[in-house]
């Protein structure tokens, strides 16, 4: 018999949020993010908050991706559409592929809560081996938004590293 065994893979939280940065506001988003994703097989490596700019959100992302390697990470805030957010432009302009499932995954989820979740331009994608996914900074947002796509996480992981082939039902 074959056992499959699933690797724990390591995550970053990255909060973006100018009032976080500055410490005017307590981050409870990365928080949330952190507790939600220790119910899982994972180990939260990375955790840092940046503000609203997007050059030092790319920064980051490479950074995290490339040199540490980090097989997923979630940033939380700045998808709105203030002028200060600009999470989802420094997201595309880092990643090789667009993985729309999970961002239309989470908006359907949000919108059973909120007809606001209309107004997350959120976006996920992969660099190299690492799945990089937005959520909103909302904490109820951020809940929601895991919740939604955890299930799926552990296949994305495996497959996007090689180590399983397509699920057929
Ligand atoms: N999704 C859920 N599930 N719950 C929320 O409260 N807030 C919305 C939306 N998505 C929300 C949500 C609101 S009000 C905004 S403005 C957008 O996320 C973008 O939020 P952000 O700029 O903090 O990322």
């Amino acid at each position: 018999m074959r056992v499959k065994v699933k690797k724990m893979f390591t995550v970053g939280v990255l909060t973006v949020s100018d009032k976080g940065w500055s410490g005017e506001r307590q981050d409870i988003s990365g928080k949330v993010a952190q507790e939600i994703l220790s119910r899982m097989d994972v180990s939260v490596v990375n955790y840092d908050v940046v503000p609203d700019e997007k050059e030092l959100i790319v920064q980051k992302l490479i950074k995290w991706a490339d040199e540490d390697k980090l097989d997923v990470i979630v940033t939380t805030g700045g998808t709105g559409l203030t002028h200060r957010d600009v999470t989802p432009e420094a997201t595309l302009s880092v990643v090789d592929r667009v993985v729309p499932g999970f961002a239309e995954a989470m908006r359907v989820a949000s919108l059973k809560k909120t007809p606001m979740a209309m107004l997350s331009r959120a976006v996920t994608g992969t660099r190299g081996e690492c799945l990089i996914i937005n959520l909103p900074g909302n904490p109820g947002g951020v809940r929601d938004c895991l919740e939604a796509i955890l299930p799926a996480l552990p296949h994305a992981v495996e497959t996007i590293k090689g180590r399983e082939s397509k699920l057929h039902h």
